[in-house]
């Protein structure tokens, strides 16, 4: 008998490392990973460049009509990029100038409308990990395993530090650490799907477990569901 496929939401903070998670638990399952904030993150970028002013909900409408988003498999980095209109964005929706707008453009309902129905298409099939902030309480209400991310905030700043480091980035500790509380703040107030823990899922604090620690843990809870 072929094994249940199920959905798995992980939602929680900005930088506590969700996508490390969520990815390693795709891979482990054969599962497909979604990482929802690079939907969002991607459609930041098409507004910073076309100069979409977000108080303008016709412009906002015409913008969205204008962004298609895919995700593409590398099999060498064993991941995904996402594609907006063609371009591999990957690397650009990282940079601050999107992290630091980012809240701002996922707090419009119009545009948590038009990436929550793509990110529900992607779960039609189950079989999928998918990452954010809304996922267990609005995008798959219904997912069998949802856990919600913590990490104490020094400890995401600093793991935040030094993959910008790897990148030769000059910024600094502080800028981070504004941006996560930026963001975790807009995130959790928002009117529209904020952030919040649903009621049934499983609370995983990583602030002192190693990526293979907390796989270990979340798979034992995969199993507890798919036996
Ligand atoms: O997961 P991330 O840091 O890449 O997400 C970027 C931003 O997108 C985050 O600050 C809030 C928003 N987001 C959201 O509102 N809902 C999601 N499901 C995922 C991300």
């Amino acid at each position: 008998m072929p094994e249940k496929k199920i959905i798995i939401t992980l939602d929680g903070w900005s930088g506590c490392g969700k996508s490390t998670l969520a990815k390693a638990m795709a891979k482990a399952l054969g599962y497909v990973f979604v990482d929802s904030g690079a939907m969002y993150r991607a459609i930041t970028l098409y507004f910073i460049r076309n100069q979409v002013d977000i108080a303008d909900s016709v412009a906002i409408e015409k913008a969205l009509a204008q962004i298609q988003l895919q995700f593409i498999f590398d099999s060498a980095k064993g991941s995904s990029d996402i594609l907006m209109n063609g371009e591999n964005v990957e690397d650009l929706i990282r940079e601050m100038d999107v992290a630091s707008r980012v809240s701002e453009v996922a707090a419009i309902a119009r545009v948590r409308q038009f990436a929550v129905q793509q990110q529900q298409r992607l779960g039609e099939k189950k079989g999928i990990v998918m990452d954010g902030r809304d996922i267990g309480t609005v995008v798959f209400p219904q997912a069998e395993l949802k856990i919600f991310m913590t990490a104490d905030k020094e400890i995401r700043v600093q793991r935040r530090l030094k993959e910008f480091k790897e990148k030769n980035s000059a910024l600094t500790a502080e800028m981070i650490r504004q941006n996560l509380e930026q963001r975790d703040y807009l995130d959790s107030n928002r009117a529209e799907s904020p952030l919040r823990q649903a009621k049934d899922a499983r609370v995983l604090d990583n602030s002192s477990l190693s990526p293979e620690q907390q796989l270990t843990l979340a798979m034992d809870w995969v199993r507890e569901i798919i036996g």
